[in-house]
This record gives structure tokens, C-alpha cells and sequence, in this order.
């Protein structure tokens, strides 16, 4: 199972020695989730507004894209708008900050993506089962192929009574894998290119994309699997960020509310270690070059 690896870092801005950046770079790749009790984001009195669920129209989140610099998913007027833009912008450039001292040899390929704000809470809200994070998954998405990419996020919780945000994390992905894999039939011809010419993927779903898909797809439809698998239950306190490569760690959120995300996508080909990637490994078992 994943471990949980605790680091005391306090400021964004703060610089690493190179045997810490490798340390934390090694654990990262092996499936650890890096946790960082002590290392907030905070937010100024006006933006204590955007600490309510009303924030949000009918979507599950605020998303923000630093490099177009739009904002969707909220409700609020147009004088808040510009605010928590402001907002979302700061919590994208601390994050990258961080990324790049932390991980110096990501820095030229790393992909900043979209950054989210979540102000609902996930306890017992309804959604379909391929939407329920409350089950354990590694995360895929339907509409957004990432082809070679990994998917590296920052989470941090900015819940303002202290109450945490509750994970599992699941077992190691290769024992995932084993138990899935041998159920799930290769892409079927064509279908990739109609799906991305009808408008239904991004980019062009790869091979991986599509095993990946049906492992997310399986293991949340799998409610024996779900009650009996071995996991470990985790609270991230408020005031508290991490980092993981959610494409690898099996997880699922149970509970909490207001949290800030970050996602980045990053080349196999950049890792440290690339047959760590989930890519690699699939690669391995399928005996096939997933592209
Ligand atoms: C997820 O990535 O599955 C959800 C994480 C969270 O909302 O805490
Ligand atoms: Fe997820």
C-alpha cells in the first residue's frame, strides 16, 4: 500500500537540498502520497465569502485555467468574479512555485492544468457510481485522454473549522491491476477515432487511456471489491496540502468540505524513474506498447 510521508515544509516559496528533492521525487513515483501538515493556503477576509456552497451554479466546482485565464462553475456576481479569479490565480502560482523547487527535473515538461475549488461537501452527496469519488479509483477521464501524460496533483485543505478531508488509499497499482486487468478486452478498432471525431474525447483516447478508463470504471463498480480491499484511511488536517500522482495511487475522498486542487499532466518520458509509470507497468502486464 501507498505510504503517507510526512514533510515539514511551511512556505510555497521555500527551497529544497538536493537530496530532499530526491527523496521526495523517489517516494512520489512509487505511488507515496507527500504531506505537508503545516503548509496552508490562506485566504483574505473578503475571500471568507467564497466559503459557502451558494459559490457554485450547478456544478460540483469552481475551475480556473491559468493559461487562458477563465473561470467557470460559479455564481457569484460580476465585482466577486473578478476576486476569486484572483484567488484561484494564487493558489496556481503558489502550487507551480512549489512544484518546481520541489521536483527541479519536472520543471521543463510539467503541463499546469486546470485548478479547482471545491466548496461542497462530499459526504453523502448523490451522483452516479462512475462519478462517486467515495469509491475507490485511480483516476481517468472519459472526455480528457492524456495519452502519455501522468496526472500529478496538489491538494489542500482549507476547511475553516478544522475539519479534515477524509481519504482511503487503496492497495498498490499493480495489485490493482492484477485483479482487473485479465477482465478488460483491448479498444476495438476504430472506436478511438470516432470518439475524438464526434466530439467526445478531447484528443485521441490511446490504448492506455482506454485501460485505464475501464480500471477507474471497474473498481467503482465493484461493491464487493470496495467493502473487502485493503486500504488505509487517512485525514488530511485543515490547513494541510499533499501531493500524488493520482493516476497511480489508488484513492477515494469520503468526507470534507472546501479544498483547493491542482492538476498538472506530466510526459512519462520526464519521470525519474519512468517504469514506475502506470503506463510502464500496464505495458509490462499487457506484453503490448499502450500508445
Ligand atoms: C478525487 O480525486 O477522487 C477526489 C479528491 C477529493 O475531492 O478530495
Ligand atoms: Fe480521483
Amino acid at each position: 500500500m501507498s505510504a503517507i510521508v510526512n514533510l515539514p515544509i511551511t512556505d510555497w516559496q521555500q527551497f529544497f537540498s538536493a537530496e530532499f528533492q530526491d527523496q521526495a521525487i523517489r517516494a512520489l513515483e512509487q505511488g507515496d502520497v507527500l504531506v505537508f501538515p503545516n503548509l496552508s493556503f490562506e485566504m483574505s477576509e473578503s475571500e471568507k465569502q467564497f466559503l459557502s456552497p451558494t459559490i457554485i451554479g450547478k456544478s460540483k466546482n469552481v475551475s480556473f485555467d491559468i493559461n487562458t485565464n477563465t473561470l467557470q462553475g460559479s455564481s457569484v456576481d460580476e465585482s466577486a468574479t473578478v476576486l476569486l479569479q484572483q484567488m484561484m490565480h494564487r493558489y496556481a502560482i503558489l502550487s507551480k512555485g512549489l512544484m518546481h523547487h520541489l521536483f527541479p527535473k519536472y520543471q521543463q515538461d510539467l503541463i499546469q492544468s486546470r485548478t479547482s475549488y471545491r466548496p461542497l461537501e462530499i459526504a453523502g452527496r448523490t451522483t452516479s457510481w462512475r462519478k462517486d469519488d467515495t469509491r475507490l479509483h485511480v483516476d481517468s477521464f472519459p472526455a480528457t485522454p492524456v495519452q502519455d501524460k501522468r496526472i500529478l496533483r496538489v491538494f489542500t485543505n482549507v476547511n475553516p473549522v478544522g475539519k479534515p478531508r477524509s481519504w482511503r488509499v487503496g492497495e498498490h497499482f499493480e495489485k490493482v491491476a492484477q485483479r482487473f486487468l485479465p477482465n478488460i478486452a483491448g479498444p476495438a478498432w476504430g472506436v478511438r477515432g470516432f470518439l475524438h471525431s464526434v466530439g467526445l474525447t478531447k484528443s485521441l483516447r490511446s490504448a492506455y487511456d482506454h485501460y485505464m478508463l475501464r480500471m477507474h470504471d471497474s473498481m467503482k463498480a465493484d461493491l464487493e471489491y470496495q467493502a473487502t480491499v485493503d486500504h488505509l484511511a487517512y485525514d488530511f488536517p485543515a490547513g494541510s496540502t499533499w501531493i500524488v500522482f493520482t493516476d497511480h495511487v489508488s484513492h477515494a475522498a469520503m468526507a470534507g468540505q472546501f479544498m483547493f486542487e491542482q492538476t498538472f499532466y506530466l510526459p512519462v518520458t520526464a519521470m525519474h524513474d519512468e517504469l514506475q509509470a502506470p503506463q510502464r507497468i500496464l505495458e509490462r502486464m499487457t506484453q503490448k506498447v499502450l500508445i
